[in-house]
């Protein structure tokens, strides 16, 4: 998340990607989203048993879709990163909504992990109560570092000089079934990482839910190699 984007880069890295197969961890049980007793990772409660929990509660969610359970952030103001105008000119990139304000919840930093709707009081973890800096899942409010998420992925896109960026038609990339777009058309946290599933990573070479199989695949899904 806080790489700076080059393209060359990823266009290097997927020549060497050719690592050992990937754990099979195909199920939220199994990944570090797991923060049940039973959960692999640092982070985990004593004495919780139930693996949803954490993200999602049946009744009376903090946000309706998908079913909302963790308390979410208040943070009013993010920093975020420039983007193309798409009319020339540079622009902040919206401030996060969607799944990704339902990811920062947690990974802002400013929300304990176990504050979940239908407890009395935050479940207590072990490892850590929330996301501080040092952790390796910290990502603050300072977003600026990062790909820009929650705008709208434009059919096509010049630069402020008027060059084509290289973007694929939307046809190409609303076709792809693991790059996904929110349902309004928005680019979000979710499309690079599913939160369910960890069977793609590899440790240095493909990033933690990873929602395809190498890195490059991924941006290649949307940028056009030039
Ligand atoms: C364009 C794809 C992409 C999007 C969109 C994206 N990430 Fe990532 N994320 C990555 C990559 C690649 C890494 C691996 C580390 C790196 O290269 O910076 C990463 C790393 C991370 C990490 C590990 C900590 C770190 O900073 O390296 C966390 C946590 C994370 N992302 C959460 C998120 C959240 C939350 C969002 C939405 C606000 C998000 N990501 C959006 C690609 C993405
Ligand atoms: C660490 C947080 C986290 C945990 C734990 C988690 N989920 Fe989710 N879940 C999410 C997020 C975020 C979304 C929204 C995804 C999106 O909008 O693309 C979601 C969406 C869903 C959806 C809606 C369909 C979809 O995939 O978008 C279902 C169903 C679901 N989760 C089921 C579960 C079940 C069952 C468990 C427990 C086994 C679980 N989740 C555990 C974060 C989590
Ligand atoms: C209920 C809290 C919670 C929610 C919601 C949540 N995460 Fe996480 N996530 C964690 C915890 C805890 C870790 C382990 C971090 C650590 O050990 O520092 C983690 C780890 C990660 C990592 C691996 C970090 C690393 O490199 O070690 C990524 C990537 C990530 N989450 C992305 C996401 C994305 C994307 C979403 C939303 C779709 C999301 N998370 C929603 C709690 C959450
Ligand atoms: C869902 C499509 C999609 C995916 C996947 C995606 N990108 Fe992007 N990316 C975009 C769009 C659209 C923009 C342009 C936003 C703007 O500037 O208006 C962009 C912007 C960028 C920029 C910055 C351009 C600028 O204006 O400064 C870089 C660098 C970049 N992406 C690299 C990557 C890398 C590396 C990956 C994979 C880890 C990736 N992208 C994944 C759609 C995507």
């Amino acid at each position: 998340m806080k790489s700076s984007w080059t393209i060359p880069a990823f266009v290097v890295l997927s020549v060497l990607a050719t690592g050992p197969a990937p754990a099979q961890q195909g199920s939220v049980a199994d990944t570090v989203h797991n923060l049940s007793a039973t959960g692999p990772g640092e982070i985990r409660s004593l004495t919780e048993t139930e693996v949803c929990k954490f993200c999602h509660i049946p009744h009376n969610p903090t946000a309706p879709q998908p079913l909302w359970g963790h308390r979410l952030s208040t943070v009013a103001q993010y920093r975020t990163p420039e983007m193309a105008s798409g009319r020339g000119g540079r622009v902040l990139s919206p401030q996060p909504d969607g799944a990704s304000r339902l990811c920062l919840s947690c990974h802002d930093g400013t929300v304990a992990l176990g504050d979940v709707a239908g407890e009395k009081s935050p479940i207590t973890m072990i490892g850590a109560q929330r996301l501080n800096p040092g952790r390796p899942g910290y990502i603050g409010t300072d977003l600026s570092g990062s790909h820009p998420v929650s705008f709208i992925v434009p059919e096509n896109l010049v630069d402020d000089t008027g060059r084509d960026m290289g973007l694929r038609a939307r046809s190409i990339i609303e076709a792809d079934p693991d790059v996904r777009l929110d349902a309004s058309g928005k680019m979000q946290c979710t499309t690079c990482h599913d939160p369910h599933s960890d069977i793609n990573y590899r440790p240095g070479e493909v990033p933690h839910f990873w929602v395809k199989p190498s890195f490059d695949e991924v941006c290649l899904t949307c940028h056009e190699l030039r």
